[in-house]
């Protein structure tokens, strides 16, 4: 591990073409943006260029832990910074967003300074999640190229960029509040129908996130827009609106383990080493899987009417309650379910859901999980929680048609009654799973060779090669 000391060295170049190309690749410190990006630095490691990947300590152990060395390319060097919180901060979450937008890119650039100052391949371009768009000041100060990475819907960029045009036109406040809560909202005619409450700076419950949120939004817009690359973990055919108005946003997607001939581990938490297996003994098209991403959370009650709506639906089932939430199962719940039903802490998603057994998933719709389902022809039930997955559940619902939204009674409340009948939609309706089937075709072709996504990405890697 690399320890952090400060050397100051000016670099006059925008980009350094001694030795071999070296990247260095920062996610924002949450699991559904470390995916992501590990998966893009194992694509480019390929190619032969030199990868230091920055996690802060937590999630630096966790990567180590469970990817572990033998899933990386011997190009990749993980190393660790801190986020400077202790650990009681990491759950405020003001505090986490404000520390990391200040000490990580702080340590970036001691970093760079570091590996530069020695006799190693000097740095040649920074690759940052654009949450994190100070480090665009880090890369321009330090005179070395730089891209920011969106893992989540070109969508959300196109939205961020058009604050001003949303303020203007009177569909939000300075503060991104909305102006009328029964507008609803398209920014082109074939992007997401959206409700302004449902813009990703007004999904929270707590105002000073709401405000944080959409101030950093603000910020990032300015510092995307000095980036020599604006790549994005999607694909021009899924959102072709959005590319049509952001020319800037390349597509390189989708960034998926699948899609690497290697059988190396694509988690950074332990999953379930059995439900592979417990998958291959159910029929096939027959499961429900369901998971929420790594921060979802429901109250005892939903909770409960989750686990009823999927008792009611009387089908096998893959559940995964992660070891950090309540697990408040009604009573006698798992007697009556242990026949068809597995319930795990975590599970190899991406080699679930390419499962043959899999039928349909019920998600919050986060970017990676939308994803990788589409990319296997899983059509998906809708229970987005918070920030973009609104806009995911709006293309999964309204444009591309693959999947159902789960509603709320006028309590803010799922009722059992509500799943049981969608998933029933799910399993009775063809017409979701044949479109789902055509857009996974579409996705597997532009990541091939010759496709979009492919020819993107090895333009990208050759302007890194210099
Ligand atoms: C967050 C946001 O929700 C998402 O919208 C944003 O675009 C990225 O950051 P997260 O909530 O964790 O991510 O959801 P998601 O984007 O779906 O990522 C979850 C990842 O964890 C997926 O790659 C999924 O395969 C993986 N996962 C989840 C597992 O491997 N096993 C599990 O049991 C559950």
């Amino acid at each position: 591990m690399l320890s952090i000391s400060n050397p100051p060295l000016h670099l006059s170049t925008r980009k350094i073409s001694m030795g071999k190309p070296h990247a260095i690749m920062v996610p924002f410190p949450m699991q559904g943006h470390i995916i992501p990006l590990m998966e893009l630095a194992q694509c480019l490691a390929k190619h032969g260029i030199k990868i230091t990947f920055v996690n802060t300590e937590i999630n630096h152990d966790r990567v180590q832990a469970f990817s572990g060395n033998e899933a990386l390319d011997d190009r990749i060097r993980l190393v660790s910074v801190p986020d400077g919180l202790e650990s009681s901060e990491r759950y405020i979450p003001e505090k986490f967003m404000e520390t990391v937008y200040e000490i990580m890119p702080r340590n970036i650039e001691e970093l760079i300074q570091e590996i530069n100052a020695s006799n190693e391949d000097k740095i040649t371009c920074v690759i940052y999640d654009q949450c994190l768009g100070r480090i665009q000041e880090v890369a321009e100060k330090l005179g070395v190229g730089s891209a920011a990475f969106c893992a989540a819907a070109a969508a959300l960029l196109v939205l961020g960029f058009n604050i001003p045009r949303l303020i203007e036109d009177g569909i939000i406040d300075n503060e991104g509040s909305p102006l009328n809560n029964n507008n609803i909202f398209q920014l082109n005619p074939t992007m997401p129908i959206i409700s302004p409450s449902d813009f990703v700076w007004n999904r929270s419950k707590i105002s000073a996130i709401r405000k944080l949120v959409f101030n950093i939004m603000k910020q990032n817009n300015k510092f995307m827009k000095s980036a020599n690359w604006l790549i994005c973990n999607s694909v021009h055919n899924l959102e072709p609106g959005a590319f049509t108005v952001a020319t800037q946003i390349t597509p390189i997607g989708p960034l998926l383990s699948t899609n690497r001939p290697q059988n190396l581990p694509d988690h950074i938490q332990e999953p379930d080493p059995d439900c592979l297996k417990w998958l291959d003994q159910q029929p096939p098209c027959s499961v429900i899987y369901i998971a929420f991403g790594s921060t979802t959370i429901f109250n005892k009650n939903q909770f409960q009417e989750l686990a009823m709506g999927i008792e009611q639906s009387n089908r096998p089932f893959l559940w995964v309650v992660r070891p950090d939430s309540d697990k408040d199962f009604p009573d006698g719940y798992l007697d009556r379910v242990t026949t068809h039903g597995r319930i795990v802490g975590w599970a190899p998603q991406q080699r679930v859901l390419s499962h043959s057994s899999i039928a349909c998933f019920i998600s919050h719709c986060g970017w990676n999980s939308t994803l990788e389902s589409v990319s296997n022809g899983v059509p998906m039930l809708c229970w987005p929680y918070f920030a973009d997955q609104f806009i995911n559940r709006s293309y999964i619902c309204d444009t591309w048609k693959i999947g159902l939204t789960i509603d709320e009674d006028e309590n803010g409340v799922v009722k059992f009654d509500e799943i049981k009948e969608k998933i029933d939609r799910l399993f009775e309706e063809d017409v979701f799973k044949e479109r789902a089937l055509c857009l996974k075709e579409m996705i597997s072709s532009s990541a091939s060779e010759g496709g979009d996504s492919y020819k993107n990405l090895s333009n990208f890697i050759s302007w890194i090669r210099g």
